[in-house]
């Protein structure tokens, strides 16, 4: 997508972000932004803050310094109220947590828009069916997520996390410990709403493949700094931080090379 999509201005935007958890650095003065309406690919070893970059924009964690916008909102300035606002406006597909066991698949859609009184319980469930059904889930409403499959799942997850419409969806590892068919059918689902609905999309993943699939940008967490470009632009740099963590991240190396040849690409 990087070769047909003009620049857009940043939607999420991280100023000097400094994080550390005890005496463990894990940003240390992070600055780079995320254009508004495209699909932007954080990727990084294990332990380089994807997960944290993400909790950070949500306001789940707080920096210990620099500032956060999503929007004109500097999230890390709110006070939880505020900060309950701004996440009606994101969309958050987590590694864990997603859905809750207890609760059947509808009453798990349905719950954001209760705690926020978006309806009558008559258009509640309207809205819950229509989003099932946009990620092909018909007819699950009354099951309990423990009955889906592994992809049934993740694509349950995706609508509730939709479900209020956000203007930025938030993914961490969606392809994870996905069969090739499902992350094909999550990859085109993400596709999908960010074309349809123009969401900002920010996807943390170590799928190299469908990075070079999806992504508009891709910022690449690297120790004590980040870089950040189109695909081609970090598959072909000739900084050897960069090159080295795409020699190890792909299993071969031409499908980062040829954009043609990586969309193809079923795995
Ligand atoms: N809540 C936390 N408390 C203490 N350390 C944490 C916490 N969350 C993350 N870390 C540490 O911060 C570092 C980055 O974590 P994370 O953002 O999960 O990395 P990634 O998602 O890139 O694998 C790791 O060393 C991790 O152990
Ligand atoms: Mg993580």
């Amino acid at each position: 997508m990087d070769s047909v999509r003009s620049p857009a201005p940043p939607h999420v935007q991280f100023e000097n972000v400094h994080m550390a958890f005890d005496d463990r650095v894990v940003h240390r003065s992070l600055s780079c932004s995320f254009a508004r309406g495209r699909i932007s690919v954080i990727l990084g070893g294990s332990g380089s803050g994807k997960s944290t970059l993400l909790r950070l924009i949500g306001g789940l964690v707080r920096p210990d310094a620099g500032r956060i916008l999503v929007g004109s909102s500097d999230v890390t300035q709110l006070s939880e109220a505020e900060l309950f606002d701004v996440r009606t406006g994101l969309g958050m597909l987590f590694q864990h947590g997603a859905l809750l066991d207890s609760l059947t698949v509808f009453d798990n859609l349905a719950l954001p828009l209760r705690e926020r009184a978006l309806g009558s319980e008559a258009e509640i469930a309207e809205r819950v069916r229509e989003q099932l059904s946009s990620v092909g889930l018909d007819g699950v409403e009354t099951l309990l997520p423990g009955q889906l499959s592994g992809g049934m799942l993740r694509r349950a997850a995706l609508a509730r996390a939709m479900i209020l419409r956000p203007e930025i969806l938030l993914c961490d590892e969606p392809f994870s410990g996905l069969d090739p068919i499902s992350l094909r059918r999550i990859e085109s689902l993400l596709a999908a709403i960010n074309q349809r609905s123009g969401t900002t999309l920010l996807v943390v993943s170590h799928h190299i493949a469908s990075t070079f699939r999806l992504a508009d940008q891709v910022v690449l967490l690297l120790p004590g700094r980040s870089v950040s470009g189109t695909p081609r632009d970090l598959a072909t740099s000739s900084d050897p931080e960069v090159a080295g963590f795409f020699d190890e991240g792909s299993p071969t190396q031409s499908p980062l090379l040829t954009d043609g040849a990586s969309r193809r690409m079923d795995t």
